[in-house]
């Protein structure tokens, strides 16, 4: 058992804000390093956060603080470069990897044997799983109140890989990680859309058989109204239950309509960052010092990458697709690469470009982060009006 681990946070855009808090609140660990090819970036969060460290290159990261943990909170497309190139590192016991895991399920495979092949203990952050609500709702769904759940429903927006995986996996996980069986799915993608430098669609919708008569329903961009990552309601035989990361409902015989779960909050209990964050970072520390596998562990989480793969297979091949998923490359990738979708506008457009730091007037950032805007709105603000 380790006094203090020694932590390095790769990629000091939004996310890696939740981390560092989550980390903030640990006693056991102690952030030594940032990473971000962005200095203004890397020197906000050192700042921010009283990190002695920043790099410009993960290679000289690992090589001059030795870290014990690694979070990657970098695009999606360098979560599988990146994992390796920690994994292979020999100080690294744990990584926390953000989500979607990787493009495609054989990058996800890959990061899973790397780690296993130099033992070190993987999670992909579906950190909701460590919500309140959540985690009442699987107790609550687990002693029986809502009989035996036979449906999710899913309703979600801003590209499938970028919500989808936190409700999917959030419904697998209140339900105890059922085995998925099948995968039908159907997709549109009429305009050259992506999300954080990844091809998506413009609307998708999957029906998902697992084990029994459970079966969820997902959709993504159809509907905007009421739809959240972290928002889903679970049907049963005799009840049903409503669940966000800080609030439960639930149906049933006895519950008198819709009746409010009580969840006893605190402050800090939130769907991303304080609380939820830390019991994360906690789990994973507990993993590498009593080998007990974390929730959130990459082995779980692969579950949830390939429903997403074989809803895009499903809708590939025009077919039911039979899980395991035996394709591993991106099915949409192949599906463009394959003419297989129209567009009806060439142009290609990114719903996460305003991120970009890259050209921004740091002054401007500087003196909004100052009135308090967060670092999303500040980039909006200065991209999308420019
Ligand atoms: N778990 C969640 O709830 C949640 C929420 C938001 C984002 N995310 C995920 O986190 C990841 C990052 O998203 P974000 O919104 O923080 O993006 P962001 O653009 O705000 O931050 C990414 C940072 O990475 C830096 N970067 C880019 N290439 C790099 C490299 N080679 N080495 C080091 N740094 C590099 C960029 O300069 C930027 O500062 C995405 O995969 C996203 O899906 C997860």
């Amino acid at each position: 058992m380790k006094n203090k681990y020694k932590v390095a946070v790769v990629g000091c855009g939004s996310i890696a804000n939740a981390h560092l808090e989550g980390y903030k609140k640990l006693s056991k660990v102690e952030v030594k390093a940032v990473v971000d090819t962005n200095l203004s970036a890397r020197e906000m969060y050192m700042k921010e956060y009283q990190i002695p460290n920043g790099y410009e290159n993960l290679e000289s990261m690992l090589s001059e603080t030795n870290p014990d943990i690694v979070s990657i909170c970098v695009w999606h497309k360098l979560h599988d470069v990146m994992t390796e190139k920690v994994a292979n590192y020999p100080s690294v016991k744990g990584i926390i990897c953000e989500k979607p895991m990787a493009i495609g399920l054989g990058n996800a495979e890959k990061m899973i044997e790397v780690c296993k092949k130099n033992n070190v203990k993987l999670i992909i952050s579906h950190q909701r799983r460590f919500t309140p609500g959540w985690m009442k709702a699987k107790d609550i769904i687990q002693s029986g109140l809502i009989g035996v759940p036979t449906r999710g429903e899913i309703r979600v927006k801003d590209g499938l890989l970028n919500w989808g995986t936190h409700s999917i996996d959030g419904v697998r996980y209140v339900l105890g990680e059922p085995e998925a069986k099948w995968v039908f799915g159907a997709l549109q993608r009429s305009t050259n859309k992506f999300e954080r430098d990844t091809a998506i669609e413009d609307c998708c919708m999957g029906l998902v058989q697992f084990e029994g008569n459970l079966q969820f329903f997902i959709q993504s961009d159809l509907l905007d109204n009421n739809c959240d990552a972290g928002r889903f309601n679970v049907i049963g035989t005799n009840g049903m239950i409503y669940i966000e990361e800080t609030k439960v409902k639930l149906f049933n015989e006895h519950s008198n309509g819709w009746k409010d779960i009580k969840l006893n909050l605190d402050k800090d209990d939130k769907a991303i960052g304080g609380n939820t964050n830390a019991l994360q970072a906690n789990e994973l520390i507990e993993w590498i010092e009593k080998d007990k596998e974390s929730r959130s562990s990459a082995r779980i989480a692969i579950k949830t990458q390939e429903i997403m793969m074989a809803i895009y297979e499903s809708a590939r091949k025009n077919m039911i697709v039979k899980l395991p998923l035996r394709e591993k490359k991106y099915p949409l990738d192949l599906m463009i690469g394959e003419n297989k979708l129209h567009l009806f506008d060439e142009k290609k457009y990114d719903i996460r470009e305003f991120l970009n730091r890259d050209n921004i007037d740091e002054n401007i950032y500087s003196k909004l982060k100052q009135k308090g805007f967060g670092h999303n709105e500040i980039m909006q603000k200065l991209n999308l009006n420019k």
